[in-house]
């Protein structure tokens, strides 16, 4: 179980919403029955939240697109990575069950919160802030 706290949140409205969302799935697999966890039911959640999380990536690279975020590549790259973990445990379900891939889940949603996506979030806002502070120059305007 994750419980969401202010130590968590990055201030971007839009990454905060999605880490929620995640963070929800994954309680909702914690909470199924032992016998519901046996089930195609809980294959189709565990599947549902893989296509969250990929949803999740290509709007964080998109936010690092706009903002010429100096470690995209890597950030990328480490994306990458994660979901062909992911889909791998995935595709082991039946063997390897679903609290194994929730126990996954969760050790890598809490370092994507506070290695990737808080310095991430921190350049946002340096970024948004130069914006606004100094509208007249178009350089420092957000890309639309
Ligand atoms: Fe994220």
């Amino acid at each position: 179980m994750m419980i969401w706290n202010d130590g968590l949140a990055t201030r971007n409205l839009i990454i905060d919403k999605e880490h929620k969302e995640l963070i929800e799935f994954l309680n909702i697999i914690d909470e199924l029955t032992p016998n519901q966890k046996s089930l195609t039911y809980s294959l189709e959640i565990i599947r549902s939240l893989y296509r969250l999380t990929a949803q999740h990536f290509s709007h964080e690279e998109l936010l690092m697109r706009e903002f010429n975020y100096n470690n995209e590549q890597r950030h990328l790259g480490e994306y990458r990575v994660m979901l062909e973990n992911f889909q791998n445990l995935i595709n082991d379900f039946d063997r390897i069950g679903i609290g194994v891939i929730a126990a996954f889940f969760e050790q890598w949603l809490s370092g994507h919160l506070l290695r990737e996506d808080m310095p991430l979030a921190r350049f946002i806002q340096r970024n948004q802030k130069l914006a606004h502070d100094a509208p007249a120059r178009p350089e420092n305007r957000r890309k639309s």
